[in-house]
Formats: C-alpha cells, sequence, structure tokens
C-alpha cells in the first residue's frame, strides 16, 4: 500500500532533528517510553469527567494500579484510563507538592485560560507581566480571547532585567486584582515568589497564580525555586519545555480535593475543585488520555534521580553559553542567566535584526527564534533579539565543552551576517555557510536523539 505523504515528512523531521540542535529553549527530545504513550491507542477513549481523586495524592502506585474506584466520568469502559490518569495525577502532586494536579489541559494556553475562568468574573482585573518585557500571549495579549473577557494590567521588568516589584505592588495597592500572575517565556531571572506573596497577602481574594511553562523541568529537578512552597495558590505550566513530556499542559494547585460535581464556594480553598470544574466542562472536552498517558511517563521519569542532574546540567550548560557569547561580544538581556534561557540582542550588538540571524542560524543546522528585547522598536516581525537556551542539548547528553563549539559556531555565523549586509544577500555566503553546517552535522550526529 502506498504510504501517506504525512510519513514521508516525519522522516524529513526525523532526519533535521538528528542533523541539527535544537536551541529554542521551549522545545525538547522526549524519551522512546513517552513517545510510546503518546503514540498508544489510547487515543481511541473517550473519557469526559475525572477518574476518583480519593487516595490522591501520596497513594502507593501498587494501590493506584490495582485499584478500581467509583469515577465521575460520562462514558463506561474506564479502569484503565482512570487508573493511568490517577497515574498522572499523582506523580504530578509529588513532584511539585501539591494538593491537586489536573493534567487534563491540552495545553499551556488551556491550562492559563482555565485558571481565569475558575477564578474571575468578565471584567475582573488580572496583573501579570508585560509580553514586550518577557511575559507570554495568554498574559493579556489584545490578541487572545481571554483579553477580551478580563481587564490585564502589565507590570514591567527593570533595565537590569529584573522583576519591577515595586511597581508590581504600587500596580496591585491600586488595581486590586483578582489574580496576580508571574511567568514568562523570555525571563532570565528566578522570581523572588516569597516578595510577590507578601503583596497578594494584603489584596482580598487575591489568587496568587504562577506560570512555570519554562521552568518547570528545573522546579522538578530542585534547580528553581517552587511557588506552591512560597504561598502561591496555582501553578500552571506546560508539560513539554524543561519538563521533557508530551506537548501539553497542567495545573497544580493547593487546597481542597473533592468531588467536582458538587458546585463549591467560590473561595481560594476552594481552588482545586473549581479548576477541575473551569478545565471540563467549562473550557475543554473529551480529554487526551494518551497524552495523559505520556504525561504519566514523564512525571515518573522526573521523578527519578538522574533527572535532577539533568536539571542541573540544564543550568550549567547555559551559564557556560552566556559566558562565551558576552567574550564574543553578544549583549545579553539582564547580563546573563540564571536559569535554562538566554536572550540577546543582536540588533544593538552587531547591527544585525534578530530575524536575519535566525535565518543564518537556521541554515547550519543551529535553530533558534527571534525575540523581542525590552523596548524594542523593532516589532514582532523584525525583532532585535534572539531566544535560545539549552534543555534540548542538555537532554542529547552535551556539556559544557560543546556550549563552547555553539558559542564559537554562532559568533562565526554571525560575522557572516555582517559581513554580507542584508538578509537578501546571505546566499552570498553559502559556501561558508554549509561548511560550519557539515561541522554541526558531524557533531549533531555524536548526540542522537533519544526517541529516533
Ligand atoms: C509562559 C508560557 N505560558 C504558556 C504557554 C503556552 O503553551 P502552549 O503553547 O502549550 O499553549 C507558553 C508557551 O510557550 C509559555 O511560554
Amino acid at each position: 500500500m502506498e504510504k501517506d505523504l504525512v510519513f514521508s515528512l516525519i522522516e524529513n523531521e526525523k532526519k533535521r532533528e538528528s542533523e541539527g540542535f535544537e536551541l529554542i529553549p521551549s522545545e525538547n527530545y522526549v524519551s522512546k517510553e513517552v513517545l510510546a504513550a503518546a503514540g498508544s491507542i489510547l487515543t481511541n477513549k473517550y473519557s469526559e469527567g475525572y477518574p476518583n481523586f480519593e487516595g490522591v495524592p501520596g497513594n502507593a502506585e501498587e494501590k493506584i494500579a490495582e485499584e478500581i474506584l467509583p469515577n465521575y466520568r460520562y462514558y463506561g469502559g474506564q479502569e484503565n484510563i482512570d487508573r493511568i490518569e490517577r497515574l498522572a495525577i499523582d506523580r504530578a502532586c509529588r513532584l511539585f507538592n501539591a494538593d491537586h494536579a489536573n493534567v487534563q489541559p491540552h495545553s499551556g494556553a488551556n491550562a492559563n485560560e482555565a485558571v481565569y475562568w475558575a477564578w474571575c468574573e468578565p471584567g475582573d482585573k488580572i496583573l501579570a507581566m508585560n509580553l514586550g518585557h518577557g511575559g507570554h500571549l495568554t498574559h493579556g495579549s489584545p490578541v487572545t480571547r481571554s483579553a477580551h473577557i478580563y481587564d490585564f494590567i502589565a507590570y514591567g521588568t527593570t533595565p537590569e532585567g529584573d522583576i519591577d516589584y515595586d511597581e508590581l505592588e504600587k500596580l496591585a495597592i491600586e488595581h486590586q486584582p483578582k489574580i496576580i500572575l508571574i511567568g514568562y517565556s523570555a525571563f532570565m531571572k528566578i522570581p523572588d515568589f516569597k516578595r510577590v506573596a507578601k503583596i497578594g497577602k494584603k489584596i482580598p481574594g487575591c489568587l496568587l497564580m504562577a506560570d512555570m511553562a519554562h521552568v518547570a523541568g528545573l522546579i522538578a529537578g530542585g534547580e528553581h525555586p517552587n511557588p506552591l512552597d512560597f504561598g502561591f495558590n496555582v501553578m500552571t505550566t506546560t508539560t513539554h519545555k524543561t519538563l521533557r513530556g508530551p506537548r501539553s499542559g497542567l495545573i497544580l494547585s493547593k487546597g481542597n480535593v473533592a468531588s467536582p460535581l458538587r458546585k463549591p464556594e467560590k473561595t481560594l480553598e476552594n481552588i482545586p475543585i473549581l479548576i477541575d470544574r473551569a478545565v471540563f466542562p467549562g473550557t475543554q472536552g473529551g480529554p487526551l488520555e494518551h497524552i495523559i498517558a505520556a504525561k504519566a511517563v514523564a512525571f515518573g521519569e522526573a521523578l527519578k534521580p538522574e533527572f535532577k542532574t539533568y536539571a542541573k546540567n540544564i543550568k550549567k550548560n547555559a551559564k557556560v553559553l552566556a559566558e562565551e557569547l558576552v567574550k564574543a561580544g553578544f549583549k545579553l538581556c539582564g547580563g546573563g542567566t540564571e536559569n535554562h534561557l538566554i536572550l540577546a540582542n543582536v540588533e544593538e550588538s552587531f547591527g544585525v535584526n534578530g530575524k536575519f540571524y535566525e535565518k543564518a542560524l537556521d541554515m547550519v543546522g543551529l535553530t533558534l527564534n527571534a525575540n523581542a528585547v525590552p523596548g524594542d522598536k523593532g516589532g514582532a516581525f523584525r525583532p532585535s533579539g534572539v531566544r535560545f537556551g539549552t534543555p534540548a542539548m542538555t537532554t542529547r547528553g552535551l556539556g559544557t565543552k560543546e556550549m563552547k563549539q555553539i558559542a564559537v559556531w554562532m559568533k562565526r555565523v554571525m560575522d557572516i551576517c555582517v559581513g554580507v549586509g542584508t538578509e537578501e544577500n546571505i546566499l552570498n555566503a553559502k559556501e561558508e555557510l554549509d561548511a560550519i553546517r557539515e561541522e554541526v552535522k558531524k557533531l549533531a550526529l555524536e548526540y542522537p536523539v533519544p526517541a529516533i
């Protein structure tokens, strides 16, 4: 039988991933086991509703594997699905010291939207980080649905690249938001959760929410503070970045865990139940149980001691890569990095915009993304910066020696960009770029992508 064209494109993608390096800080490579669960027959099953939460978290895995409990589902045939979802919940709670985990959000965006829906009424205020300073689209960008429903107020960062906590406090007191949200997709410092929690506690009925999509794997590996340990009520995350699971979302919370059937009183203590109702039926339908199974496998991997080493190495590699690039003349936002993520202002450093540099690096097999820097005048399509990081390269086993090599290639490509002057002339340097591409490929093939 003729093979569907899709499979030949998947083969092409396997080659692309194998022969280059992924520097995009929000990407990673899953294990064979995570991939097997994500590609399993669990995709066949409908399971709207929830399993029974009794005994979760902190239950023994064997007990979960044996028990069949009455559930809150709308379809029959759930005996295996229930236990898989309970395993995912239990492991997520243990990993992040949470009272409750909702493992059903299809993505990070869905997770955030469900939390807003769980706690806010239309028109309520949410205080979140300015998108142009490193916040995320789902934190109030006018192009999102949430921004049409809620009133987002933005705090920014300081010239040194840290959160402007004084501004955050001033805005919180002035606007009395229903949610204070700490979260970002381009921020290189460790947030002061304690200070933010202190501010939030002064505002009646204010939910403290952290969107840790980028650093969840560092938290799981003990290399980053956990907002839930500092009085935050809720933590959302994606599961596919540093956490190295399937492409999906997760909501962790502190508070009462109970049947989602009865409509609970709207209190901060009841936030786990309110979240369950906001995910299903509030904002989603049937859960993706194959992806929930893959999340359970990934959480199991993250609970192992090896994951601590992985998280440590992500940070070590990021620090070395940042230091080498500074030596090579790159100006980094915030001066460097305290996590896995680096934001370089290439326009200011070399007069080359982020998109041009991204394209040139693509041609040698080094993938990253152009990104705005705080106060950027280049706009979304010609930003001054590039954003990159080390989670994926660290998964492949690269260490600090290889980070130095990556920095050398990045500088050589930058010199080529400066030499040709404009993006349109990049093909004039094809020979030089091809030579670097061969070097990249040689090293990349020495560090295979795990599940290929
Ligand atoms: C901080 C943050 N929140 C939410 C999201 C959205 O996640 P998803 O793409 O899974 O919807 C992202 C994705 O990059 C993110 O960085």
